[in-house]
């Protein structure tokens, strides 16, 4: 097995407690979250909306809401994940995929929202370009990739300050340090966050345009981008 395919069992086992996690390991998780409601242009209305590495239905939860009739599509490699939502979202009209990104077909203009919550900073700079393109394609005219994650790659010279700041805001929530121990195992096996830069021009040679980041704190950003 790759080692990339022991996501699917790495998230099954972190589903069991993954929002307190979350909010107590990932600075800002919750603005960042809250973010792929808030910075939506007033009058978009999307009816097709696909949530790609929906892990326990955060990002989709925050969605639901504000648009009801909307039908979602979850796209995630662990089945404890995606049963979580399905337990969640039981009264909505929504289709699940349980299946890594490389597998998922990408229906040309099939979306009018694509949302990617801190699942993108898991694919190689490679995949991370094609999967571009493939959002690109999916979306429908004027639709919209929203994504929020860890932005900086791991040879950008500001890395070890993000290190320590990390670190230093896991401790205010688990002072034991076993947590950030956890982190940065989870870290060097799983993740290969890239910099927001590099990303920026990505999203433009996908054919994206009016690219922008409202939120932005360090390099834990929220991007938007409309086709
Ligand atoms: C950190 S969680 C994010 C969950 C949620 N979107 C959020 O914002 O809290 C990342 C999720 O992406 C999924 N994931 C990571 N890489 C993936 C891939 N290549 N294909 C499918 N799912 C993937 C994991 O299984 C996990 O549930």
């Amino acid at each position: 097995m790759e080692k990339g395919e022991n996501i699917a069992l790495e998230f099954n086992e972190f589903s069991k407690n993954y929002t307190d996690d979350m909010i107590g390991c990932v600075p800002h998780y919750l603005e960042l979250v809250s973010s792929f409601v808030k910075y939506l242009p007033d009058n978009f209305k999307p009816i097709s909306i696909l949530d790609l590495g929906c892990g326990n239905g955060n990002i989709t939860a925050q969605l639901i809401p504000y648009f009801p009739n909307a039908t979602f599509t979850l796209v995630d490699a662990s089945a404890e994940m995606i049963e979580l939502c399905r337990n969640q979202f039981s009264g909505y009209e929504i289709n699940y995929s349980n299946m890594y990104f490389k597998d998922f077909i990408f229906d040309a203009e099939s979306y009018d929202l694509i949302v990617a919550g801190f699942s993108l900073h898991h694919c190689h700079n490679i995949e991370k370009q094609s999967i571009f393109k493939d959002i690109n394609s999916a979306l429908k005219k004027d639709g919209i990739f929203s994504y929020s994650d860890l932005m900086i790659s791991k040879t950008n010279p500001g890395h070890p300050m993000l290190l320590e700041d990390w670190n230093q805001f896991v401790n205010i929530s688990f002072p034991d340090g076993e947590k950030w121990t956890w982190i940065m195992e989870h870290y060097e096996a799983f993740d290969k966050p890239t910099d927001y830069q590099l990303q920026i021009e990505w999203l433009k040679n996908a054919g994206f345009s009016n690219i922008q980041t409202p939120f932005k704190k360090d390099y834990w950003v929220y991007l938007q981008a409309v086709k």
